[in-house]
């Protein structure tokens, strides 16, 4: 395995390889990451993880500064799975002073995740952009777990022309449903006791669909009941919207539904997301 913080130095590394499958990650690596790693090593062969905590998709009043790291840890990990290339630059590498193109998506912004967190979705657009062009991979893997972010990376290979074919892999849960996220690890004991409700909403939902409801308030209204149950859980927002647009849905048809919800145990935000397929 080799690790490289230079663009150049990666570009030169990564000819060695015809097909090449890409896990971008911030690193603070769990199952989760794990998984999309493993998955590609098994489609592609070949295998890159980016480890890159970018600065620009944190709001100013958000964790940037704090977000986990632990390189060392991460390497391991990567090196035991088999990844052949690890790309972790510098910040300044990827933003140099003279950094001046950001990509932006209006329509994302004004639903879910970017109408949370404003400029979020520009920060990633910008930086999944940038990694596809410095890593020219086959196949890139992105975690359901962020459904709106595969939508968006979706939207800028198909917008922008890119090459690379993009893949969806699904969300990777504790055995107690809570879906694994490196902003897990910020939880007190109590909260990670509590975070379960998530789950357990979304299966409320989940159920209530599959014994034929298709109104999009019923499901959005089953999810809000579960949360209410815990008093440590203060919901940001719960979505049943379309797929594809992530507009929201009255009444559930053909293309199924995207229940979603961002939920903060005091200081922490969790998101989480079921994808119901249509019946
Ligand atoms: P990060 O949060 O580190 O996640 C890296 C990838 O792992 C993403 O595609 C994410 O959806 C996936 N992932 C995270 N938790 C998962 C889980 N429990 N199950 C399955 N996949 C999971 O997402 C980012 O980083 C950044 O926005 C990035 C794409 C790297 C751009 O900076």
């Amino acid at each position: 395995m080799q690790l490289l913080s230079s663009i150049a130095a990666f570009r030169n590394a990564r000819a060695d390889f015809s097909a090449l499958g890409f896990v971008p990650t911030m690193g603070y690596l769990h199952q989760g990451h794990l998984s999309l790693v493993r998955q590609a090593h098994e489609e592609c062969g070949a295998t890159a993880v980016s480890i890159f905590v970018n600065p620009t998709q944190f709001g100013p009043s958000e964790d940037f500064a704090r977000y986990p790291r632990n390189m060392e840890r991460d390497l391991e990990l990567l090196e035991a799975a088999g990844v052949k290339l690890v790309f972790a630059p510098e910040t300044a590498e990827m933003y140099p002073a003279s950094f001046g193109s950001y990509i932006t998506l209006p329509m994302a912004d004004e639903v879910l995740e970017g109408a949370a967190r404003p400029g979020h979705f520009c920060g990633v657009a910008t930086v999944v952009c940038k990694l596809l062009n410095i890593v020219q991979p086959t196949r890139a893997y992105f975690g359901q777990k962020d459904a709106q972010q595969t939508v968006v990376v979706r939207q800028i290979v198909r917008d922008l022309n890119m090459p690379t074919e993009i893949v969806v892999a699904p969300t990777v849960r504790e055995a107690d449903g809570l879906a694994m996220s490196s902003r897990n690890s910020y939880l007190t004991a109590e909260q990670r006791a509590a975070a379960p409700v998530i789950y357990h909403a979304l299966q409320a939902a989940h159920e209530r669909y599959a014994s034929g409801e298709r109104s999009a308030a019923a499901l959005r209204q089953a999810i809000a009941d579960i949360l209410a149950t815990e008093p440590l859980a203060r919901p940001d927002y719960v979505s049943a919207a379309d797929p594809l647009t992530l507009q929201e849905l009255d009444e559930i048809q053909l293309r199924g539904v995207l229940l979603s919800l961002a939920v903060r145990f005091g200081g922490v935000r969790l998101i989480d997301n079921l994808l119901l397929e249509p019946a």
